[in-house]
């Protein structure tokens, strides 16, 4: 029996009920993480922390105790005994009855459950297929808001193309996936779009840019349109579950010889190194 926590208590998974007047449940008025637990340690515990924090912040809901989330992380983690799984931890503004304008006194509810998680190997070494579609998202995509509508259908749209991910683009112009983050290599230049309102800033895109400074990879965060999205020599997503996964085809055709590319395979060793190393608590 798996344990989870809803709005203050630890609890057995089939003695949870959500409140159906939690904003979380009709508004999607809230914020998330999803955390990566590898070999019994968390993952960049603390950078997701810190977005939950300012995502949360960015849509007014305020004073969250940083460390009350990870003393729940860390619970979680000890009562599920997991060793390798994700967490989902979403922070919801409040249970009252549904009225549009921010509730007065009412208290943030938390949302924590664990998983168990293998590493998604078998994408990692033979890519996967992509597809593109047009972006129509609203223009806080650096707030990780529970709202994802626009994610799933997105998403449901590249599952009945029988591809991975679709990669979304403003008039050509290339974002992010429905739920990773994007990168090409084009004459041995990384790059991918800038961390603006225009995306979330993943903390696997952050790690992919501190590798790229530490191998001396040439790399600009520089958005690049669907051409050159389609003749880049590599391309690869990334996210806190896809990790850095090769992209072998762009709407149905294939990027390079469609095999992994060799930027892609040392970032991805890189990835793993920091894996087994930074595996930090707090
Ligand atoms: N998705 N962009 C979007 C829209 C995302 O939803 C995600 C993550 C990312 C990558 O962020 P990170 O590297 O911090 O995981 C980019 C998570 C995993 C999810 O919704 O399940």
């Amino acid at each position: 029996m798996k344990i989870s926590y809803y709005n203050g208590e630890f609890k057995n998974d089939d003695e949870i009920s959500v409140d159906y007047n939690d904003r979380a449940f009709y508004f999607g008025d809230g914020v998330y993480e999803v955390v990566r637990v590898y070999d019994n340690a968390f993952f960049t515990l603390g950078e997701h922390m810190d977005r939950l924090v300012r995502s949360a912040s960015e849509i007014e809901i305020n004073g969250l105790d940083r460390e009350k989330l990870i003393d729940i992380i860390v619970e979680l983690k000890e009562k599920n005994s997991i060793g390798n799984g994700s967490i989902y931890i979403q922070v919801s503004r409040g249970i009252n009855p549904r009225n549009h304008a921010y509730p007065t006194g009412s208290e943030p509810v938390i949302l924590a459950y664990m998983n168990e998680m293998a590493r998604p190997s078998h994408q990692m070494e033979n890519g996967v297929q992509v597809i593109t579609a047009n972006d129509y998202r609203w223009l806080k995509c650096h707030v990780k808001s529970l709202n994802l509508l626009a994610n799933v259908m997105e998403k449901e749209r590249a599952v009945r193309a029988g591809a991975h991910e679709t990669l979304l683009h403003r008039d050509g112009v290339v974002t992010e996936g429905s739920s990773t983050n994007v990168f090409i290599v084009s004459d041995g230049v990384l790059r991918t779009h800038p961390a603006n309102h225009l995306i979330l800033n993943g903390i696997t895109r952050q790690e992919v840019l501190k590798i790229a400074e530490a191998q001396g990879l040439e790399y600009v965060e520089k958005a690049f349109t669907l051409d050159e999205l389609k003749s880049a020599d590599e391309v690869f997503i990334t996210s806190t579950t896809q990790e850095v996964t090769p992209v072998s085809h762009v709407d149905g055709e294939k990027v390079g010889d469609g095999a992994k590319g060799r930027v892609t395979q040392k970032i991805q060793e890189d990835f793993n190194q920091r894996i087994h190393e930074l595996n930090l608590v707090k």
